[in-house]
Formats: C-alpha cells, structure tokens, sequence
C-alpha cells in the first residue's frame, strides 16, 4: 500500500476545538478514516486518506476512527487506531500505534482499533446527538447501529441513549470552505507544481506524439515534486477535447489539432485543477484562435466578478453572457442574446457550469446556496474558474471548420480582503504568450 507521509499539521487540534464548540456540549463526533480499496484480488489503490478525516486529525493510516467528545474530563479528542505490530509493519511499514497517535498528532488519548466495539457505545452513553456522515460507508454504518443499539439495550438500566442524528457535513464542511494561511500555503504549491507541468506539456508536444507520452511528462513532474495527481488527467487532442471526460489519452496528435489538458497535483492532499488549450504545432489557425479568445474572454469575465460580496454563481452568469454573445457573432448560434440566454441555447457548446470549490477535494466542500440563494463571495474561498466551448465532430448546422474543436481554460482563484489571487498565473493563458512559449521550443 503506497502512503503519504505527510507531517501532522499543527492547526488540527485547533480545528477539532472549533467543530467541539459548534456542536455543543451534548454532541459526538464519529469519523471513520478512508478504507483501503482493492484495485484487484489483493493489491489495493493508492491508499488516499478521507478528507474530512485528514482535515480534524492529520493521521495517514487507515483503520482508524476519530471521535470528538466535547466536554469530556478524561479526554475529548479521541483516536481508535491500529495497535504498533512489529510483523506487520515489517510489510506495510510503520504504525504510529495508539503512543505514538497521543505523542504524534496531540490526542488526548488513544485506543486500539481492536477495542472499538467495547469502548465506543460508553463514550456515546449520555450524548444527545450524533454527527456521522450516514451514507457514506455502508459497512461502517452499519458498526454505528450496532453501538447504539448496544446503549439502548441499557435504557432500562438507566442508560440515556442519541436520539439525534445530525450530518457531520453542516459544520465541518462550512470550516473547510474557509482556507487558512498553512493551507492556502499547500494550495500555493500545489498550483505552482500543476503550472509548471503544463509548461513542461507546452514544451513537450508535437505532432506524430501520443497523448500519453504528454501525460507521462505530467506525472513524472508532480511526483518528482512530491506531489500526486489530484484526479486522472485530460489530455485530448483534435476532437477529443469536446469529450469532457476523456481519459483514454493514447491518440495519435496531428498537425493542426488542440491539444486540451486537464491536469491538477495534489500537494499534501490539496488539488489544484488547471486546464490549458493549446496548437500542437505551436500555431492557433484562425477559427481556433477565434474560439480560444472567446473562451479566455468568458474567463475575463468571470474573473472581474471574483470578490467579496458578490454572489458566487455571478462569474458563471458573466462567462455565459460572454460565451452567448460570441457565439452569434460568429455565427455559430442564431437569435438575439436574451432568447440564447433564456432557452440555454448556448448549453449546446457550453454545458458545464464555470467552476466549484477546490482544497482537499478537487471539487471541494462547502455549500453553494444559503437558504435557497446563491451566496456571496468571501475572503478565503477557493474555487476554479473554467469556462470552454466544445463543438462536437458532426454538429448539425455546424460548419466543418468549425467542428472538433474543443477549448477549457481553468485557472484556481482565492477571494482576498479586497479582490482575488489567481493561484495558477505560472502558465500562459494569452493567445500571443502561448504562442511565443511554443515557437521557443
Ligand atoms: N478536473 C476536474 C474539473 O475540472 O472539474
Ligand atoms: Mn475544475
Ligand atoms: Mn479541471
């Protein structure tokens, strides 16, 4: 199993305290750490820690369980973990066992994993609510039911059993959509790691190459920078691009195709999610240039709505006012710009949305809407701002010289006191910036 050796980071206990505060005296918290997941028979995929848990524990094992306890006097931060197994750890290597969880990552005590069953329905004993992420891993769900039945098999006895069940999610996530100094710091790395391999990608393509060649190029900088992939990369050439999720990447690139990458690293378990769109022969021809300028104005656009107290969905309007009013003048949609935008018509080469929250998760926590509205922009969100366009071979009505082409930009924003910080500015996005970093190679 391949972990990431990862230092705990010092605001964790700062963290639990805060969630401890929101949810009262007469709450628990329960977070199971990420399974393990069999890739096949017996190897396992990377092994990549839950966010959630990562976030309030800094802990990189698995089989583990964090349990916060509010106002507890033996102990309110709590850590289930694997006990210290020197055969083991023979194989899969070193444990920090339940010592090393207290002296390590500053719990307040710690037991073995192995005794959860018989210590867990005590500590829920006496707890009004519970915050579990119910759902989300079936076979620990079915752990947390069999603990409490285990309490309210003690009523009779005089034992007061939860009856509230509350998602974690509502508290915990809200802090997570706020990014703090030590973590936009990661988030910083993580942006300029992925910018420097898309330059490397701009350098590294040619006609005649496959597209896996340019990934392999990808891969090779962000682990040689200790980062990961945030998720498997785009890297379409020609039509592929309109493929929104296309991963194959073993194309052929020819002469006169887009190449679209969509490559982001992990840095610490903080993605970055970056998209660049560039002439494999280091050329636009006019129709693409025409598109890509679009795209990167749409871009612009939203771009001059990042700051604090405008709505967050007010980037994504601006990119599709941009993008619509585009696209009739060149043709490729017909009607006024109110009809366009009305009827969505523009949803035929524009149909994602123009971004989301980025940090642990590349498409991050946090709510989008406040009770019902989209909410304002504040100081220490994060979030990408990605609008393309994708005209699909065979479009109907669409003139050829159109077709096949496919263009994202995505760059990762940070709202600041007083306007943004675009994380991702370490490569080109200009048409003629580009175009000198290609003819350059
Ligand atoms: N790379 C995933 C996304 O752009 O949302
Ligand atoms: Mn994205
Ligand atoms: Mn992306």
């Amino acid at each position: 199993m391949n972990q990431i050796s990862t230092r705990p980071m010092p605001e964790c206990a700062r963290r639990r305290k805060q969630l401890m505060r929101m949810v009262g005296e007469d709450a628990i918290v329960v977070l199971p750490s990420a399974p393990p997941r069999t890739r096949s028979n017996d190897t396992h995929y990377g092994y990549r820690q839950d966010s959630d848990f990562w976030y309030l524990s800094g802990f990189p094992e698995p089989e583990a369980v964090l349990v916060l306890v509010p106002g507890r006097a033996h102990g309110q931060a709590l850590l289930f973990c694997r006990d210290r197994d020197p055969a083991r750890e023979a194989w899969d290597g070193a444990r920090a066992g339940t010592d090393g969880a207290v002296a390590g990552y500053g719990f307040d005590d710690a037991y073995p994993i192995a005794d959860i069953d018989d210590i867990l329905p005590g500590l829920l004993e006496g707890r009004r609510r519970v915050f579990y992420h119910f759902g989300r891993d079936a076979d620990f769900d079915l752990k947390m039911i069999g603990w409490v039945k285990r309490v309210r098999a003690q009523v009779k006895q005089g034992a007061q059993a939860p009856h509230e069940f509350l998602e974690l999610g509502h508290f915990l996530h809200e802090m997570r959509l706020f990014k703090s100094r030590e973590e936009l710091r990661l988030m910083r790395r993580a942006a300029q790691i992925a910018a420097q391999a898309h330059v490397i990608a701009m350098r590294t393509a040619r006609p005649g190459m496959h597209e896996y060649e340019i990934e392999a190029a990808i891969i090779h900088h962000f682990r040689r920078h200790d980062a990961q992939l945030a998720y498997e990369s785009i890297v379409g050439s020609g039509a592929n691009a309109c493929t929104l999720h296309y991963v194959a990447n073993d194309a052929l690139m020819a002469d006169g195709d887009l190449l679209l990458i969509d490559a982001g690293a992990e840095y610490r378990n903080y993605a970055s999610d970056i998209t660049r769109t560039f002439p494999v022969n280091g050329r636009f021809s006019k129709e693409q240039r025409a598109i890509y300028q679009l795209v990167l104005d749409a871009q612009t656009a939203a771009l001059a709505q990042a700051r604090p107290g405008i709505a967050y969905d007010a980037g994504h309007h601006a990119a599709v006012a941009t993008l619509s009013e585009g696209l009739l003048r060149l043709g490729l949609l017909k009607g006024t710009l109110d009809k366009v935008i009305a009827d969505k018509a523009y949803e035929r080469f524009y149909m994602h949305k123009t971004g989301h929250w980025l940090g642990l998760d590349v498409h991050d926590v946090g709510d989008y809407r406040l009770a019902g509205e989209f909410r304002q922009l504040e100081p220490g969100m994060v979030f990408t701002i990605e609008p393309g366009l994708y005209i699909a071979p065979g479009s109907k009505g669409v003139p050829a010289k159109w077709q096949g082409i496919g263009v994202r930009i995505e760059d990762d924003v940070l709202i600041t006191r007083d306007g943004h910080e675009v994380l991702t500015d370490d490569v080109p996005r200009q048409i003629d910036e580009i175009e000198a970093l290609l003819a350059s190679r």
